[in-house]
Protein backbone atom coordinates (compact mmCIF):
# COMPACT_ATOMS: atom_id res chain seq x y z
CA UNK A 1 0.00 0.00 0.00
CA UNK A 2 1.24 3.40 -0.97
CA UNK A 3 0.13 6.81 0.28
CA UNK A 4 1.29 10.26 -1.36
CA UNK A 5 2.15 13.11 1.27
CA UNK A 6 1.96 16.24 -0.37
CA UNK A 7 3.67 19.77 1.65
CA UNK A 8 2.98 22.98 0.20
CA UNK A 9 5.56 25.67 -0.16
CA UNK A 10 5.78 28.91 -1.90
CA UNK A 11 8.89 31.45 -3.13
CA UNK A 12 9.05 34.47 -5.18
CA UNK A 13 11.25 34.98 -7.79
CA UNK A 14 12.11 36.89 -10.93
CA UNK A 15 13.06 35.74 -14.14
CA UNK A 16 13.42 36.21 -17.95
CA UNK A 17 12.55 33.58 -20.48
CA UNK A 18 15.42 33.55 -23.39
CA UNK A 19 17.58 31.50 -25.79
CA UNK A 20 20.77 33.52 -26.43
CA UNK A 21 21.33 31.26 -29.91
CA UNK A 22 18.57 33.33 -31.03
CA UNK A 23 17.74 36.99 -31.90
CA UNK A 24 16.03 39.24 -30.25
CA UNK A 25 12.93 39.25 -32.73
CA UNK A 26 13.03 35.30 -32.20
CA UNK A 27 12.60 35.38 -28.41
CA UNK A 28 9.65 38.14 -28.60
CA UNK A 29 7.97 35.94 -30.56
CA UNK A 30 8.62 32.55 -28.63
CA UNK A 31 8.10 34.02 -24.94
CA UNK A 32 6.10 37.04 -25.25
CA UNK A 33 6.37 39.39 -21.79
CA UNK A 34 8.34 36.49 -20.17
CA UNK A 35 11.55 37.41 -22.41
CA UNK A 36 11.18 41.44 -21.77
CA UNK A 37 14.70 41.93 -20.99
CA UNK A 38 14.54 43.41 -17.20
CA UNK A 39 12.72 40.86 -15.98
CA UNK A 40 9.72 40.24 -14.34
CA UNK A 41 8.47 38.08 -11.14
CA UNK A 42 6.14 35.29 -10.18
CA UNK A 43 4.67 34.07 -7.18
CA UNK A 44 5.69 30.38 -7.51
CA UNK A 45 3.71 27.85 -5.73
CA UNK A 46 5.36 24.29 -4.85
CA UNK A 47 3.73 21.63 -3.81
CA UNK A 48 5.91 18.56 -3.20
CA UNK A 49 4.78 15.41 -3.07
CA UNK A 50 6.40 11.68 -1.38
CA UNK A 51 4.96 8.75 -2.27
CA UNK A 52 5.94 5.29 -0.34
CA UNK A 53 4.43 2.95 1.99
CA UNK A 54 3.19 3.75 5.43
CA UNK A 55 5.92 3.03 8.53
CA UNK A 56 4.02 0.77 10.86
CA UNK A 57 5.74 2.33 13.85
CA UNK A 58 5.11 6.06 13.23
CA UNK A 59 2.29 5.88 11.06
CA UNK A 60 3.90 8.65 8.66
CA UNK A 61 5.38 7.81 4.81
CA UNK A 62 7.84 10.93 5.97
CA UNK A 63 7.77 13.01 8.49
CA UNK A 64 6.26 16.38 7.66
CA UNK A 65 8.44 18.27 9.83
CA UNK A 66 11.39 16.92 7.83
CA UNK A 67 9.53 17.93 4.54
CA UNK A 68 9.43 21.25 5.38
CA UNK A 69 13.14 21.69 6.63
CA UNK A 70 14.72 19.96 3.21
CA UNK A 71 12.35 22.51 0.95
CA UNK A 72 12.84 25.43 3.24
CA UNK A 73 16.79 24.50 3.04
CA UNK A 74 17.40 23.69 -0.55
CA UNK A 75 14.62 25.59 -2.53
CA UNK A 76 13.09 28.54 -0.38
CA UNK A 77 16.58 29.79 1.18
CA UNK A 78 18.10 29.32 -2.77
CA UNK A 79 15.32 30.63 -5.21
CA UNK A 80 13.30 32.87 -2.76
CA UNK A 81 13.93 36.61 -3.71
CA UNK A 82 16.52 35.40 -6.42
CA UNK A 83 16.58 36.60 -9.65
CA UNK A 84 16.78 32.90 -11.16
CA UNK A 85 18.73 33.81 -13.81
CA UNK A 86 21.52 36.09 -12.24
CA UNK A 87 21.36 34.81 -8.71
CA UNK A 88 21.24 31.27 -9.07
CA UNK A 89 24.06 28.41 -10.79
CA UNK A 90 20.85 26.18 -11.57
CA UNK A 91 19.69 28.67 -13.94
CA UNK A 92 22.69 30.47 -15.06
CA UNK A 93 22.57 28.30 -18.31
CA UNK A 94 19.63 26.95 -18.13
CA UNK A 95 16.36 28.78 -19.73
CA UNK A 96 14.13 29.28 -16.22
CA UNK A 97 10.73 28.29 -17.69
CA UNK A 98 8.07 26.52 -14.92
CA UNK A 99 9.72 22.75 -16.74
CA UNK A 100 12.90 23.56 -15.73
CA UNK A 101 12.86 25.04 -12.33
CA UNK A 102 10.41 21.52 -11.37
CA UNK A 103 13.20 19.25 -12.87
CA UNK A 104 15.65 21.17 -10.86
CA UNK A 105 13.64 21.15 -7.35
CA UNK A 106 13.38 17.91 -8.48
CA UNK A 107 16.96 16.91 -8.44
CA UNK A 108 17.74 18.79 -5.27
CA UNK A 109 15.29 16.53 -3.36
CA UNK A 110 15.37 13.49 -4.64
CA UNK A 111 18.88 12.58 -2.57
CA UNK A 112 17.53 13.83 0.95
CA UNK A 113 14.39 11.41 0.27
CA UNK A 114 14.73 7.46 1.35
CA UNK A 115 15.40 5.95 -2.00
CA UNK A 116 12.48 3.81 -2.00
CA UNK A 117 10.14 6.86 -1.95
CA UNK A 118 8.58 8.35 -5.22
CA UNK A 119 8.73 11.69 -5.57
CA UNK A 120 6.58 14.52 -7.78
CA UNK A 121 7.23 17.95 -7.98
CA UNK A 122 4.18 20.32 -9.21
CA UNK A 123 5.47 24.33 -9.84
CA UNK A 124 2.78 26.89 -10.44
CA UNK A 125 3.44 29.31 -12.28
CA UNK A 126 0.30 31.35 -11.90
CA UNK A 127 -3.00 30.09 -10.83
CA UNK A 128 -3.77 28.48 -14.17
CA UNK A 129 0.03 27.54 -15.76
CA UNK A 130 1.58 24.77 -13.89
CA UNK A 131 4.11 21.41 -14.54
CA UNK A 132 4.27 18.23 -12.74
CA UNK A 133 7.61 16.25 -12.62
CA UNK A 134 7.81 12.83 -11.40
CA UNK A 135 11.48 11.51 -12.18
CA UNK A 136 10.43 9.71 -15.35
NI1 LIG B 1 7.54 34.70 -16.56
Amino acid sequence: MTIAVTRKAHFNAAHRLYNPTWDEQKNKEVFGLCSLPNYHGHNYELDVTVIGDINPETGFVIDLKYLKTIIKKNIEDRFDHKNLNQDTVEFKNLNPTAENIAVVIWHLLKPKLNPNHGLSITLYETERNFVTYNGN
